[in-house]
């Protein structure tokens, strides 16, 4: 139903299936890239004639729809940076880095995995995971004891599992950290495009976000930063654009969010990313909601109808990833022959290797939807499905 307002699915045949790789952009997304670079390319907080101001006023304004989307306090309270591992190395960087213990989920992202060991943490040497049960549940009981044993902890875990589609409760797990007076983060990359987040009523601290994974341009996301936590947050990096003031001796930063800022910002990216917030706000998450629940159930039931399929949990508290593998088959394969047959799917550890070794596997076939995928879409899928077996078992 809303294909027609995405320009990929005129031009290409492929049924797309890797949104949790990426989202197809919408029209307008793609129409303010080139009416900024062809009609008012300037820099923005800086120059004052009229395109560096427009500039700048599409900037901003951006800031603003990005507040009210995810409901934060302040405009103060969004800073831009290229997508979620950006923000996820900022925070750990130069907030978390001096925190005696990371508490983090056992689904995580590699990018909320690596910045930790960069700090020389391992497990149990400054970094815990929570376990998760057989059906890739998150471990509250473990969780607990954690916090328990490592007051004050600074707590980094996924709204969605990337590799799973694994919902984690985060207004409980919120909670239960604050108790234990613990600080919380959250890699938000898989959940903006699926559903509504409200950062208040989660009550969390840092949320962290990816445009291009909520159908706005690569290379565009951003940190969102408690109120209360800002003035502790450390630039990590400053230049152009963040300083009150500068000497031979020292510098005197603007505030948030401008010395976070630093150098000439993804500009056109930004106004694009405005744009996919309006466009969701068109779309509303009601109609994505009942949509993807119903595609997705869908892909689910088909899915399970395939001789030797294997899954590795189960779909409740689960929305746009399915993840499986099928008995005696490399998952690989199957990605490379149904690409052949114009289906695009990922196929590999997704960045997510700790929990694949958990399960002893290298990786699964990864199905991704977003609210623009069909019946159809799924029905191309499972048709392509059936051919890669037939071929590979011959
Ligand atoms: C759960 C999760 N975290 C982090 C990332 C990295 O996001 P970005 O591409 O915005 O840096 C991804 C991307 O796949 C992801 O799925």
């Amino acid at each position: 139903m809303f294909k027609k307002d995405f320009p990929y699915f005129q031009n290409s045949k492929t049924v797309y299936l890797d949104n949790g790789a990426t989202t197809q952009k919408p029209k307008s997304v793609i129409d303010s890239q080139v009416e900024y670079y062809e009609t008012y390319c300037a820099n923005t907080h800086r120059s004052n004639f009229g395109h560096a101001n427009k500039a700048t006023q599409e900037f901003e304004k951006t800031r603003v729809l990005l507040k009210e989307f995810i409901n934060a306090s302040k405009n103060e309270e969004i800073i831009f940076t290229k997508g979620v591992t950006e923000s996820l190395n900022f925070i750990a960087s130069s907030f978390a880095k001096d925190f005696k213990t990371v508490i983090i989920s056992s689904l995580e992202h590699h990018s909320n995995i690596t910045p930790w060991h960069m700090q020389g943490r391992s497990l149990g040497n400054g970094l815990e995971v929570v376990s998760c049960n057989d059906n890739l549940d998150f471990d509250l009981e473990h969780f607990e004891e954690l916090l328990k044993a490592n007051p004050n902890a600074f707590v980094s875990i996924t709204h969605v599992s990337n590799a799973f589609g694994k919902i984690h409760d985060i207004k409980t797990i919120a909670k239960l950290a604050h108790e234990y007076g613990a600080i919380i983060m959250i890699d938000g990359a898989q959940s903006l495009a699926h559903f509504k987040v409200d950062v208040q009523d989660l009550d969390v601290d840092f949320f962290a976000i990816s445009g291009h994974k909520t159908f706005a341009p690569t290379g565009v996301g951003a940190i969102y930063v408690k109120e209360k936590y800002l003035k502790d947050v450390k630039a990590y990096q400053t230049g152009g654009a963040t300083i009150q003031e500068v000497d031979y001796n020292h510098s005197t930063l603007l505030d948030s969010p401008y010395k976070f800022e630093a150098g000439t910002q993804n500009i056109a990216g930004v106004i694009g990313f405005g744009k996919a917030l309006e466009y969701l706000n068109y779309v509303k998450y009601e109609n994505i909601e009942s949509i993807e629940k119903n595609v997705f159930k869908f892909l689910d039931e088909e899915l399970a109808k395939l001789p030797g399929i294997v899954f590795y949990n189960d779909t409740k508290d689960c929305i746009g990833s399915r993840s499986f593998n099928f008995e005696g088959i490399v998952h690989d394969d199957i990605g490379i022959l149904i690409d052949k047959m114009n289906v695009a799917v990922r196929v590999g550890h997704h960045c997510a290797q700790p929990i694949m070794k958990k399960l002893g596997i290298r990786g699964t076939i990864r199905v991704s939807v977003a609210f623009y995928n069909d019946y159809v879409d799924v029905d191309k899928l499972i048709e392509a499905l059936k051919k890669a077996l037939s071929m590979l078992k011959d």
